[in-house]
């Protein structure tokens, strides 16, 4: 479609190309925020958020749980998926199915289809929490896409190249953004800027991120 056209492309949500490969979809998750919240509340009743240790030694500032057969953890011995919660030693709560469907359905817009989510991480960010780059690496299949669900507050995400000193661009993710990275962008840097303070009306002072991995 020509520019001349894109006023008039009217049929699902507005589309930011980030590189080859991935993809923004602007308010994609916008009409499920009820029912993604009451998800988020009914996983974190049973796996509540969690500042883990980075294997260097270091407390993250953002606050961790998972959903899913596996969940991705940190501790002093590394980055790894383990299928439980090691603070309870309990697997990690299912993934809700309208979760799955709205990974699903984003990786399908963006040109991934079938994809088949297993692993959910679940970020939660107050003002001042940050995600330094990095690369979602520790899946064992990633001929499939990341797909990340951004609520509440807005933040600055930080997306590159496959090289940690390729140039980054910023984008501002707002409530119900979705970005999906996947193929030749699989590997790209990325991360997360401080988080601004502010309120947001769903969720107060605090952002959440979901990203859906096939991890296994
Ligand atoms: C992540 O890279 O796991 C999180 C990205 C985000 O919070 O937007
Ligand atoms: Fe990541």
């Amino acid at each position: 479609m020509t520019d001349l056209f894109d006023g008039f492309e009217i049929a699902g949500p507005a589309r930011q190309p980030l590189a080859p490969g991935a993809v923004l979809l602007r308010g994609f998750a916008q009409p499920h925020e009820t029912e993604l919240l009451a998800a988020i509340e009914a996983i974190t009743a049973q796996a509540p958020f969690r500042r883990m240790i980075t294997p260097g030694g270091h407390q993250m500032s953002v606050a961790m749980t998972n959903c899913g057969s596996v969940g991705w953890v940190t501790d002093r011995s590394g980055y790894r998926y383990d299928a439980c919660d090691p603070d309870t030693g309990r697997p990690w709560p299912a993934m809700p199915p309208l979760l799955r469907q709205l990974a699903e359905q984003a990786a399908n817009e963006a040109g991934f289809a079938a994809f088949a989510p297993d692993a959910c991480l679940i970020n939660c960010y107050e003002p001042g929490a940050k995600m330094s780059l990095h690369q979602d690496r520790d899946e064992r299949d990633i001929g499939a896409p990341i797909v990340s669900v951004s609520l509440g507050l807005p933040a600055t995400f930080l997306f590159g190249g496959l090289k940690r000193s390729d140039k980054t661009q910023r984008y501002q993710l707002a409530h119900g953004d979705v970005v999906v990275w996947g193929g030749p962008a699989r590997l790209a840097f990325h991360g997360v800027g401080p988080l601004a303070g502010g309120e947001h009306a769903r969720l107060g002072r605090r952002r959440i991120n979901l990203t859906f991995r096939r991890a296994q």
